[in-house]
């Protein structure tokens, strides 16, 4: 017997307030695996609590690292690391484990690292992780469900990446900087995460330039040390998941500690569908907007596009907007999980391939969902918030590898919410 969380909602409740976001989870893993490069230790703050950040500090450890935790403050000792294998029990619950493989056979010649596999919201290949390793020099097998990379010294050279992917540009830079000569990463990714661990491998004493742009031009050094102090960027998604908690109740929100340039997308969006924003250097304010919003339509691309990863939550505010909006998802095929969830709320929402077209209804019904990832567990709990009547998401342990403390955020905002354990097989 597993036991599982289910999350309670009470909706209808307008939220109120301030709060503060956390630190971004998809900078803190890549520069997590970064720290592998180094000659010592590395101290990392605004590390956001959470399943994945756990599960990462684990794989450190599997390899023989320490890794100590504290009050948002990391510190990782890469001195004693002997073993380069991540095994599958771990890559399959988390594919970012993949990040190692490009560190370690830069620094120790020698890794092997479980195929990642599928998963619910989509195939997930690595395909241009393997390539860029093996221009970088690495012989590269297959084997067992594993890949295993070696190479006497990696070699830089110039890799086109034939589609724009943050956790390729991750594993070939993380291997890059290591590597005799210049790497030219061209066709790269440009999201903020990307920048946020070039310059945590600056601090390391990598040289890199050309950051925030799609072609990132890395020169290998012999050797990188640990840092000593550097804090994460705050988490995007979070930060676009309590604005959108906050419109979608029609109440006063601030949310602080975010960098709104990284969601200028979003918020433009949002503006566009009639909520009122304050834009501050550090913080965004919703404010109550009249009537209902406006369909806007939007298309997930990489930085600076419209995210996947607030996909699922912009669904959730237009199954209340007025008239027919289209969102197609441009990355992941199969990330409309949530839509048969929503639809139980009372959304109207068709799906064709990778195209949904969602017509706003004037309320929601709160109803017993089922939670399938991480962004889709956000979504339901942002519709349970206006639905009316009581909503329970089953399997909130997805919210819990992405989202630190949601539940205890919104109540803070004046949000009746509870988490309850239930007994599952
Ligand atoms: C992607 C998102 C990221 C999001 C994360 C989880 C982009 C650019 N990246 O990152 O914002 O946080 O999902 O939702 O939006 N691909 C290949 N071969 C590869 C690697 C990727 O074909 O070797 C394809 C994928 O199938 C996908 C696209 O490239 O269609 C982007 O994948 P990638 O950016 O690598 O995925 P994540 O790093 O998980």
């Amino acid at each position: 017997m597993i036991t599982l969380k289910k999350m309670i909602i009470k909706g209808g409740k307008r939220l109120n307030g301030s709060v503060s976001v956390s630190g971004s989870k998809n900078a803190t893993l890549p520069i997590m695996a970064a720290s592998i490069l180094g000659n010592s230790p590395s101290i990392i703050h605004n590390v956001p609590l959470l399943a994945d950040v756990r599960t990462m500090g684990h794989l450190l450890k599997l390899l023989g690292a320490s890794v100590g935790y504290e009050n948002h403050k990391m510190i990782i000792n890469p001195k004693g690391i002997n073993n380069y294998k991540a095994p599958y029990e771990l890559v399959k619950t988390m594919r970012a484990s993949i990040y190692v493989l490009g560190p370690l056979v830069a620094k120790y010649g020698w890794a092997k690292v479980s195929l990642p596999g599928g998963c619910a919201i989509g195939a997930r290949p690595i395909d241009l992780h393997i390539k860029g390793l093996r221009k970088l020099g690495a012989k590269i097998e297959m084997e067992h469900g594993y890949v295993k990379a070696s190479a006497k010294k990696l070699k830089g050279a110039r890799i086109v990446f034939d589609k724009v992917s943050l956790g390729a540009t991750v594993n070939i830079m993380l291997a890059a900087v290591l590597a005799d000569g210049e790497t030219i990463l061209e066709n790269s990714s440009k999201e903020p995460e990307i920048i946020d661990t070039v310059g945590y491998l600056k601090s390391m004493g990598a040289k890199i330039s050309g950051e925030g742009t799609d072609c990132l031009v890395i020169k290998g050094v012999k050797k990188l040390k640990g840092v000593d102090g550097y804090s994460i960027i705050p988490d995007r998604i979070e930060a676009a998941t309590l604005i959108a908690a906050g419109v979608v109740t029609k109440g006063c929100v601030k949310v602080k500690k975010v960098n709104p340039e990284h969601l200028a997308m979003f918020l433009d969006k949002l503006k566009e569908a009639g909520a009122v924003l304050k834009t501050g250097k550090n913080s965004v304010e919703v404010c109550r907007h009249r009537g209902r919003l406006k369909s806007v339509d939007i298309i997930t691309e990489p930085y600076p596009g419209f995210p996947t990863d607030i996909q699922a939550q912009w669904m959730a505010l237009m199954s209340l907007a007025k008239g027919d909006s289209v969102i197609k998802e441009n990355i992941w095929e199969n990330r409309f999980m949530h839509v048969m969830e929503l639809v139980r709320m009372g959304s109207d929402i068709k799906i064709d391939e990778n195209t949904a077209v969602v017509t706003g209804v004037s309320a929601l019904s709160g109803a017993d969902v089922m939670a399938s990832d991480l962004r889709a567990s956000a979504a339901l709990i942002i519709a349970g918030l206006a639905a009316s009547g009581e909503t329970v998401v089953r399997r909130i342990y997805h919210l819990e590898r992405g989202y630190e403390k949601l539940d205890e955020k919104l109540k803070k905002l004046g949000a009746d919410i509870r988490v309850e354990m239930e007994a599952a097989v």
